[in-house]
């Protein structure tokens, strides 16, 4: 995998600054009140897990499955899916979390779609967040890093399927990227 990245952006040292410092937002905005951190699968798993290790507060944990790059680095429909049961949804505040927001089309789809199931309240909190490539109307509540318009790969992130295992973000080498568009899922 090593031979197929172009260049390293975030390290593990700076990424769990960043961590550090999101998650103590996270837990001085929740420290009164009882929420569930709902992870957007598959992309956000590395990060969760990190990030909910430095919560010192109690929370619930929940997933979600949503998928939008089905060939590679462009977006394709949105597939929700595997909501959390009724109980875990309605008249409790969620925290949204997700790798990356890029056009903003699936955290604004899953934000209505929890509310619309009964949510109190929907917030939301991103590893990355690539502002110029915005289509919906939305802001993350909480986030780590944000980047300018680059596919990246690692710490969750994947192309094709791949790379999510890497414990840095990187670019991937153009040659790769124009390899090996065949199918992948956020
Ligand atoms: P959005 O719906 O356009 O905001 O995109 C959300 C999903 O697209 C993320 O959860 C990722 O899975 C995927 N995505 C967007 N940009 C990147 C990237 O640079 N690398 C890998 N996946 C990405
Ligand atoms: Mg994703």
């Amino acid at each position: 995998m090593r031979d197929d990245i172009e260049s390293i952006l975030y390290d593990e040292a700076h990424i769990l600054a960043g961590l550090d410092r999101v998650a103590a937002e996270v837990t001085a905005s929740y420290r009164e009140v009882d929420f569930t951190v709902v992870g957007v699968l598959k992309g956000s798993c590395v990060f969760v897990s990190d990030l909910i290790r430095r919560i010192p507060i109690p929370l619930e944990l929940a997933f979600v499955s949503a998928a939008s790059y089905r060939d590679g680095t462009q977006p394709g429909a949105l597939d929700l899916r595997f909501f959390p049961s009724e109980g875990e949804i309605r008249g409790r505040r969620l925290l949204l979390v997700d790798d990356i927001l890029d056009s903003g089309r699936t955290l604004s789809a899953l934000s209505g779609e929890f509310l619309a199931r009964g949510a109190l309240e929907v917030k939301t909190c991103v590893f990355l967040d690539k502002p110029s490539r915005r289509e919906a109307e939305l802001e993350a509540d909480f986030v780590c890093f944000e980047i300018e318009d680059l596919f990246v790969v690692g710490y969750g992130l994947d192309f094709a399927g791949r790379y999510r295992n890497l414990p840095y973000v990187a670019s991937l080498r153009p040659e790769v990227v124009a390899q090996g568009s065949d199918g992948g899922v956020s």
